[in-house]
């Protein structure tokens, strides 16, 4: 079966208000809201990957009797790319507030300009991932590189049952380069996807560098 691609905003919801003043430079000049947005849409995302996952029933004793329950049947693992998807990820684990936690570190190592960088993988902290399912988010997938290597790093970690990548803005080539590398236990999830990439590799419109934006400018 090919890969899923779940385009959240193109059902009218309140992710769509979240998305404008995640992108608006007037909203933007406060990080909180800024991460806060982040986060909300992390729960938002949270609860629709919820919809897909496998149930079992779970006895439960009430003041006034007993019912069976649907509880998940295995907690996810929440894996995300540092450090612009640690306000997305804490989202998912509000929700997903049982799941065990990975963490990569990613960043653009530029050569001799600005438009052209490879992308580094220096860190991993995870659990063993065999048979888990994986929810792997960062907000932005540009050209896919990040998104495509950090999943290839988990895979030191073990085989997925299945892997849900989760970004709040994509650009079309992101979501290609996603469907020609991952395998088809793969689902995307997406908040809206954007026409262009700049020579920087930044997504147009977009909204900027997340990283900087949550958390300040770096050297
Ligand atoms: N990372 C960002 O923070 N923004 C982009 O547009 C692309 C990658």
């Amino acid at each position: 079966m090919a890969i899923q691609v779940h385009n959240l905003s193109a059902r009218p919801s309140l992710l769509n208000p979240m998305l404008a003043e995640l992108r608006d430079v007037g909203v933007q000049a406060d990080p909180m809201r800024f991460r806060r947005n982040l986060e909300r849409i992390g729960e938002i995302f949270a609860y629709e990957i919820s919809r897909v996952l496998p149930y079992q029933p779970r006895r439960v004793t009430t003041p006034l009797g007993a019912i069976d329950c649907p509880v998940l049947a295995q907690q996810p693992v929440l894996a995300t790319i540092l450090r612009a998807g640690l306000p997305l990820h804490q989202g998912l684990l509000n929700f997903f507030d049982r799941a065990d936690n990975a963490f990569i570190s990613a960043y653009r190592k530029h050569q001799d300009d600005e438009a052209s960088f490879e992308v580094e993988i220096e860190y991993l902290a995870s659990p063993g991932l065999d048979d888990r399912t994986v929810i792997l988010c960062d907000p932005m997938l540009a050209t896919g590189s990040s998104m495509v290597l950090a999943w290839k790093a988990l895979l030191a970690r073990g085989q997925p049952r299945h892997v849900h990548l989760v970004s709040v803005i994509a650009s079309q080539r992101g979501v290609d380069r996603v469907l020609e590398v991952l395998p088809s236990n793969t689902t995307l999830w997406l908040g809206v996807i954007d026409p262009e990439l700049n020579s920087r590799a930044y997504i147009v419109p977009g909204l900027g560098d997340a990283g900087d934006l949550a958390f300040g400018l770096k050297d």
